[in-house]
């Protein structure tokens, strides 16, 4: 174990998932906050039950650190925010935008995915995948994965590791100190489709409607007839 700003650093070869290998060390609740990388993971996992293919080259890491469950909806934005602003960081002319509610994009492809669940305890457990040197080529999809490779950026792995973690420390700061304003109004300058008809395709369920922002639950609001919706979970297109 490695000590890096504050975190307790573990770098392996082969995991199922970051995420798993993360929630074991928060296992002795001891208030420390873990990170874990990988080279590679057999069993990566995305949202909505979908699983993260991972090539090898790309990023793989998953920090755990005790919050209240009740803000996670808010932390959400600062692990996508960090993510942003770190690339545009070491890339200033990247075309980058994010996608409610954590997609990174550039160019309009998807080259990343952010995955938060409960860890032990009063761990939240923050897992990011950056499609660094490949991307898996998956037919159907309105957002295709990419790699940053494949658009010219070139960055290390663990390059991009650190100058993350230190960017998240820093905005991480900031929603300590000054709460969750100034995070969504960084993120919303950044988002796609603010302000544009949008379709959300739900568990069972599509909705059309103009994307108004979102709430201080990092929660989507959807203009229709008039009314704002709340949206929870889903998936946004634009239309
Ligand atoms: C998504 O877009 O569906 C989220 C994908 C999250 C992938 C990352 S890779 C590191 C961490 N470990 C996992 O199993 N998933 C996350």
């Amino acid at each position: 174990m490695q000590s890096i700003n504050g975190w307790q650093w573990e770098e392996y070869d082969e995991v199922v998932s970051t995420n798993d290998t993360v929630r074991n060390l928060t296992n002795k609740k001891d208030g420390a906050k873990y990170v874990v990388t990988a080279l590679r993971q057999t069993g990566g996992r995305g949202r909505r039950g979908r699983s993260w293919v991972s090539l090898e080259g790309n990023l793989f890491m998953s920090m755990a650190f005790e919050a209240e469950l009740k803000n996670v909806g808010q932390i959400v934005f600062i692990v996508s925010l960090s993510l942003l602003e770190t690339l545009r960081h070491l890339f200033p002319d990247i075309n980058i935008c994010l996608k409610w509610p954590n997609d990174v994009l550039v160019n309009d492809r998807k080259i990343s995915g952010i995955l938060l669940e409960k860890g032990e305890g009063d761990y939240i457990i923050a897992g990011i995948g950056v499609n660094i040197a490949a991307a898996p080529k998956i037919d159907g999809l309105v957002y295709p994965a990419q790699s940053l490779a494949d658009f010219g950026f070139e960055t290390g792995r663990l390059d991009l590791f650190r100058a993350y973690l230190q960017t998240f420390e820093a905005n991480y700061k900031l929603w300590q100190e000054q709460g969750f304003e100034t995070i969504r109004a960084r993120w919303l300058a950044n988002a796609k489709n603010l302000g544009k008809e949008i379709l959300v395709r739900m568990n069972n369920e599509e909705r059309s409607g103009i994307f108004a922002g979102v709430d201080e639950n990092g929660t989507l609001l959807l203009e229709r007839n008039n009314n704002l919706e709340k949206i929870y979970a889903g998936d946004i297109f634009c239309l």
